[in-house]
Order: C-alpha cells, then structure tokens, then sequence
C-alpha cells in the first residue's frame, strides 16, 4: 500500500521566539522540519512527503530538499494547521493517487524515531482506520473549576498524550476533514467527531513537540 506523508510545517513558531518560523529553526545545523522529514524517510515505509510551509519560505524549503526531489513536495501552508493539512492532502491526491495510507506528521516532532513511523504505517495496513502514538501520563492529573480550586483527581491510569505521526485510512482522512469545521488541534480528533475508531500504539518520548525555547534545549540535550 502507497503511503504518503503530510507535514504541516506553516506555524509562525510565535511560542518558540526563535525570529523565525518554527520549522526552519536549525537544531546543530539542520532545521526541525528536514528532521522530521528525514524520519519520515527512513522509516522505509513512505514515498512521498508533502509540506506545507509558510507561504514566503516556499522557494526556501524547495531547495532544502533539492536533493530529495522525488520524494518531498511542497505547497504554501494556510493560517491555521486545519488549512495547512488541507491543502497538503489535496496536493497528495493530486500527486500521488495511488496512496491508501497517509499520515500527518507535525515539523515540530522533529526527533520521532522511524520505528514510531513503521509501528503506524504497520497499525493502519492491518485494518485500523485511524492510529495515534500515545504515551502514558506521568503527572497526577487535577480537574479544576474556573476559581481554580480542585474538584477531583482524574484517573490517569487510563489517560494518554498523543504525538504523531497519526495515521489513516487516506479515504478515513478525507470524510473527517470534510466534516471539519475551521480549527482542529488533532486529526484523529475529526475522525472521532465522524463516530470513526481510532487505535494507539506506544510512541517514544524522543517525539516530543518542540514549542518552546526549554523543548528546544531539551532536544539539543538529547541529540548531545
Ligand atoms: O503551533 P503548533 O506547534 O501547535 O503547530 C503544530 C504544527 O502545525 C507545526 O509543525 C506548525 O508548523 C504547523 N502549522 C501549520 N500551519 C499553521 C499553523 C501551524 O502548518 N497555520
């Protein structure tokens, strides 16, 4: 089955302050995004990636990956991550429309392992419309009412943070941001709002979302 990748990769990196958009910000030369693209590539598992970047840094990002011509195609992001990932999947049915499988992997989970990659592509070619990579939560969980004052202490046991790539059904995909209205945080959040399933698998601490300046020094720690 024809996997295709998509990378919104478009965000303004305003949190981060970095002066730049988040994605190009370099981590010991090379920039988050080509990161998270180069995972996406030796996971062994994808053809074809498309990024949505920001609009300005198109011809930019196209001679990052000069040398992966074949392999990456970009488009012109949107304002919100909700447009930036529909503009990249109708590029991929347009380009690749053979593809059955496709993910959504964010440029600021630059440090994914491959084997995170392969663990999804795997889930979604055995039968699973929709599959997140999910870790356990480490922190006691407090539901608090608009003062502040604590209510109760939630269950964490059965709680999980969700990191990408997410992975589906590329038909899966589509209905759920036709259904979507302007603002969605998670994809296999729209899937769920369609009455669709969606599977975990474990994902891997080292596919942390870089947001800020501390994430950041904390991937730099973990790649020293
Ligand atoms: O800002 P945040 O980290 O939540 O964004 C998640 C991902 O979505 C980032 O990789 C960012 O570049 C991307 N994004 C986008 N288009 C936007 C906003 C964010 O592609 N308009």
């Amino acid at each position: 089955m024809s996997v295709v990748a998509l990378v919104p990769a478009a965000g303004r990196g305003v949190r981060l302050g970095a002066g730049m958009p988040k994605a190009l910000v370099p981590v010991a030369g090379e920039s988050l995004l080509s990161r998270a693209v180069r995972g996406l590539h030796d996971s062994g598992r994808v053809r074809h990636v498309v990024v949505a970047a920001p609009a300005d840094e198109v011809p930019a990002v196209e001679a990052e990956f000069a040398s992966l011509r074949s392999f990456v195609h970009v488009v012109p992001g949107g304002a919100e991550r909700t447009d930036s990932v529909r503009l990249a999947l109708a590029e991929a049915e347009r380009a690749v429309p053979d593809a059955r499988v496709v993910l959504v992997h964010d440029a600021a989970r630059a440090f994914t392992p491959p084997s995170v990659v392969r663990d999804v592509v795997r889930a979604v070619e055995e039968g699973a419309p929709a599959v997140v990579p999910v870790l356990p939560v480490a922190d006691t969980i407090k539901q608090v009412d608009e003062a502040g004052d604590v209510e109760t202490t939630v269950d964490r046991s059965r709680l999980r943070t969700v990191q990408t790539p997410q992975g589906f059904a590329i038909d899966v995909l589509r209905q759920a941001y036709a259904a979507a209205g302007d603002i969605a945080t998670d994809d296999a959040g729209l899937v769920e709002r369609i009455g669709g399933k969606v599977s975990t698998v474990p994902g891997h601490p080292h596919a942390l979302k870089i947001t800020t300046a501390f994430d950041l020094a904390i991937a730099e720690a973990v790649l020293a």
